[in-house]
């Protein structure tokens, strides 16, 4: 496939960004996307340009570094995937695909399309702890009944992986169904029960002193999330909010 980028270039923080094209060629429909930019980038490399700076770790759905919006989408036009796990058997030859950073003033472009998100570790850091008995006497975890309901709305919400696309594709730049998965997380087990009012009430505190807006349940995060994170995580949020402030 031969391809043209449009793609968001930024030297630093404070330049002013701007919109530029490149051409790739003989692009693979099997190669993942982040290859795809690895293409590229040796490319402006051989030319003594700099290459695009992009996030990206383990390449597999895991980290949720590989933030790009691609042709107006968080992670591109797949489903349930994240950048590095999109194929390039998704476009067409000859096709023009427009590469963004995330767009929310809470997660600030640093180099092209690399952007700030230690916003959410600020979040995840003021949620705290959970008390854990590691004095040697420690309880068996089969002595700790769990129905697997719970078990499996609680794995459901840890599956998250911080990316940011659900703040990116919200209107609002709402951080809430990020939130809500780390909530629910502990809420539905009785071992977060302990820290649990402290925990819903800094973790919100702090989301809103990060500047993010709030949800008006338009539901697109839930469509754009890679690890399909339910909106119900967000009520389940605002019960345990209302239940501590009680
Ligand atoms: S809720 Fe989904 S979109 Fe938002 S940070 Fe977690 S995995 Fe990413
Ligand atoms: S690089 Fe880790 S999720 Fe994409």
């Amino acid at each position: 496939m031969n391809l043209t980028l449009k793609i968001w270039r930024q030297k630093d923080a404070s330049s002013k960004g701007q919109m530029i094209d490149y051409k790739v060629t003989e692009i693979s429909g099997s190669m993942s996307f982040l290859e795809m930019m690895d293409v590229l980038n040796e490319q402006l490399v051989n030319a003594g340009e700099q290459p695009v700076a992009f996030d990206h770790d383990c390449r597999e759905g895991i980290c949720g570094m590989c933030s790009m919006y691609i042709n107006g989408e968080a992670h591109g036009p797949d489903r349930g995937v994240t950048t590095c796990q999109l194929h390039m058997r998704m476009f067409k030859d000859g096709d023009t695909i427009t590469i963004e950073p995330w767009r929310a003033a809470s997660f600030p472009v640093i180099k092209d399309l690399v952007v700030d998100r230690t916003a959410f570790d600020r979040i995840q850091h003021a949620g705290g702890y959970i008390s854990v008995n590691t004095s040697g006497n420690t309880q068996d975890a089969n002595s700790i009944p769990i129905s697997k309901h719970a078990a499996d709305e609680a794995m459901d919400a840890a599956t998250c992986i911080g990316c940011g696309a659900c703040v990116a594709t919200c209107k609002n730049s709402s951080a809430m169904l990020f939130v809500g998965a780390k909530v629910s997380q502990y809420a539905l087990l009785p071992q977060g029960q302990v820290e649990a009012a402290d925990r819903v009430r800094n973790m919100v505190a702090q989301m809103d002193l990060e500047g993010f807006g709030n949800c008006t349940n338009t539901g697109a995060c839930e469509v754009e999330c890679p690890k399909g994170i339910s909106l119900d995580n967000i009520a389940r949020m605002n019960r345990e909010l209302m239940k501590a402030n009680i």
